[in-house]
């Protein structure tokens, strides 16, 4: 009895364990007009995180405005060997990611979207560059993190 006990509070451990999103660690490149809080990507079991192809992961970026602003775009690069390519996202509209516009000074804002992985994508280690840009294409915020691509 008492081991069942045990084994199901583990699993349960487990399972929320697994179910969390990772807060990863970043470097601010500039966040100019907002201040970033917390980046957590889902799975992220362990940094850098192993982005596996043909996979989708979930990227919530929490920041507090220091400006107004009508609209926000994301504009994300993979940066290799120091090179910045441009990175394709489905939807880079701010404002249809979690973001409720216009954005207020002060107010605090989760950016949430997916980042699909796509087969082709080269397996390597990488920087992602993630801005997400005001009216007048100042960075709300800008983050930089390290993946791994894997098969
Ligand atoms: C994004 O992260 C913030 C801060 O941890 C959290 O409050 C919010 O619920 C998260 N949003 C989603 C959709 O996971």
């Amino acid at each position: 009895m008492e081991f069942r006990v045990v084994v199901c509070v583990f699993s349960l451990l487990l399972l929320l364990g697994f179910s969390q999103a990772e807060q990863v660690k970043f470097i601010d490149c500039g966040s100019s007009v907002g201040h970033v809080i917390e980046v957590d990507i889902n799975p992220c079991p362990s940094q850098p995180c192993q982005l596996h192809k043909g996979q989708s992961y979930a990227v919530n970026v929490t920041f507090s405005s220091g400006t107004d602003s009508q609209t926000s775009k994301a504009v994300v690069h993979g940066v290799i060997a120091g090179v910045p390519v441009p990175f394709a996202i489905p939807n880079d509209d701010g404002c249809k990611s979690g973001i409720q516009c216009p954005i207020h000074k002060q107010k605090s804002y989760s950016y949430v979207t997916q980042l699909p992985v796509k087969a082709e994508y080269p397996p390597i280690r990488l920087v992602v560059e993630w801005e997400l840009r005001d009216e007048s294409s100042k960075d709300l915020f800008c983050i930089k993190f390290p993946v791994q691509i894997v098969s």
